[in-house]
């Protein structure tokens, strides 16, 4: 015990809360239900769960012992300890790669997220108060269908993100977590009680927890392995970057379980209250980007405080994508300060670029897909494979080992060994398989 342990909890109080803030998002109450239901549900949501656990968590818990041992942004963190290792240069290309990673995925991810802006609106104004079920699937086919709807919200969000990063307050935000994310989980276990009480509980359970390996695609296992990275926000830095917020000697392991499993478990509660709403509406579990935005404004639209329930709920849907939206071009804004770019001209480019990008997805279904596709599936577990190689065999195990903290040298010995082994044979068997070498 040393005299600064109070403000080191709190530093370590902080970094939770700031990748909580990051990991909790869009990808699990509106992507995890969603491609559970496109690729089959149980066999799917298995190996979801292995890879975040097998590789997922190894990866996360080196990304934030690069970005605590560096204490930079995650390019120079990359080529700090490179060359303290005596590697060359390019591997900071993983930060590189990272920095690129987050602009392409805040294009895709601003436009969901001025969804969920648009039907807090929605929810306020009790647009689809009381609406039939196929009303409300119209509604969405709507706003998906009306350009100057979707870049009016996706403007909104984007300016949100900008605000908050140029105001250099991303610490600030996790005061914001602190108190909306456990109302965020609150109101999604009253939503999962009603859905419970009005849906399909059975159908819905087998759906999500029985597996049929004969049905797992492929390309489900790639989708699997990808939303394994996306959902806990690694292989592009972010965590790397927020790994700086960690106190020095305080272990990461068990903070990286706390998030892991914090989550896994929204993400699973999340698919939890919405296949029984979509299972008693007769709405199909395969019918992608709109099932929660199909399936949970029937529900509020029934219950009763329903505009209120839906309005706080959306609200606090679109709150959790702004905490993660922010970590998305955090690491390249901090990059470019660190480079004379003054923060918020370093924020004027980045929240431009991903602005722009955002419209392109508005306007083209096809670039929305590919830059989902080709982010969560190649660019993040390419950044992990790297990562993982990286710490995992460039590092020295000696200063790994002290970077890391672990209490027991037998949790140090099994997370080595998942990181130099487990996850990037995994990672590779999956790339490979996907490309039909394997
Ligand atoms: N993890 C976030 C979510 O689940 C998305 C994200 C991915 C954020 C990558 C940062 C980096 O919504
Ligand atoms: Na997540």
């Amino acid at each position: 015990m040393t005299h600064n342990t109070t403000a080191n909890w709190t530093k370590r109080w902080t970094f939770i809360l700031a990748a909580t803030g990051s990991a909790v998002g869009l990808g699990n109450i509106w992507k995890f239900p969603y491609i559970t239901g496109e690729y089959g549900g149980g066999a799917f949501v298995i190996v979801y769960l292995a890879c975040i656990l097998a590789v997922g968590i190894p990866v996360m818990i080196a990304e934030i012992m690069a970005g605590r041992a560096a204490r930079a942004n995650p390019v120079d963190a990359m080529l700090d300890l490179s060359a303290q290792a005596g590697a060359p240069k390019i591997w900071s290309i993983v930060g590189l790669g990272g920095v690129i990673g987050g602009l392409m995925i805040l294009m895709f991810y601003s436009v969901v997220a001025g969804w969920a802006l648009d039907y807090s609106w929605q929810s306020l104004t009790a647009a689809y108060h009381e609406s039939s079920a196929d009303t409300i699937e119209a509604n969405f086919g709507a706003l998906t269908g009306s350009f100057s709807r979707q870049w009016f919200w996706q403007t909104l969000f984007v300016v949100f993100t900008g605000g908050v990063i140029a105001a250099g307050v991303t610490g600030g935000i996790g005061r914001a977590v602190e108190i909306l994310m456990p109302l965020l989980m609150l109101f999604l276990l009253g939503l999962l009680i009603y859905s419970w009480s009005v849906g399909e509980v059975g159908p819905s359970l087998s759906f999500m927890f029985t597996p049929d390996f004969s049905k797992l695609s492929t390309e489900a296992v790639l989708v699997a392995l990808g939303h394994a990275f996306f959902t806990l926000s690694l292989g592009m830095g972010a965590i790397m970057a927020y790994g700086a917020y960690m106190p020095g000697e305080h272990s990461i392991g068990k903070t990286v379980m706390l998030i892991g499993a914090l989550d896994t478990g929204i993400a699973l509660v999340a698919g939890l209250a919405i296949f029984p709403l979509v299972f008693a509406n007769g709405l199909e579990p395969s019918s992608g980007p709109g099932l929660m935005f199909v399936s949970l404004p029937i529900a509020f639209g029934q219950m009763p405080g329903g505009v209120i329930f839906g309005s706080v709920f959306f609200i606090l849907v679109s709150i959790a994508a702004l905490s993660s939206s922010i970590s998305l071009i955090e690491p390249g804004v901090a990059w470019l300060e660190g480079h004379g770019i003054p923060r918020k001209l370093g924020t004027l480019l980045a929240a431009g670029i991903g602005w722009l990008g955002g419209i392109a997805c508005i306007y083209s279904g096809d670039f929305f897909n590919a830059l989902d596709h080709v982010t969560a599936n190649y660019i993040l577990p390419l950044g992990g494979l790297l990562i993982a190689i990286f710490v995992g065999f460039v590092l020295s195990r000696d200063r790994v080992k002290q970077e890391v903290a672990f209490e027991s040298e037998r949790y140090f010995a099994l997370w080595h060994f998942a990181l130099r082994y487990v996850a990037p044979l995994g990672i590779l068997v999956v790339f490979l398989h996907s490309v039909g070498v394997i």
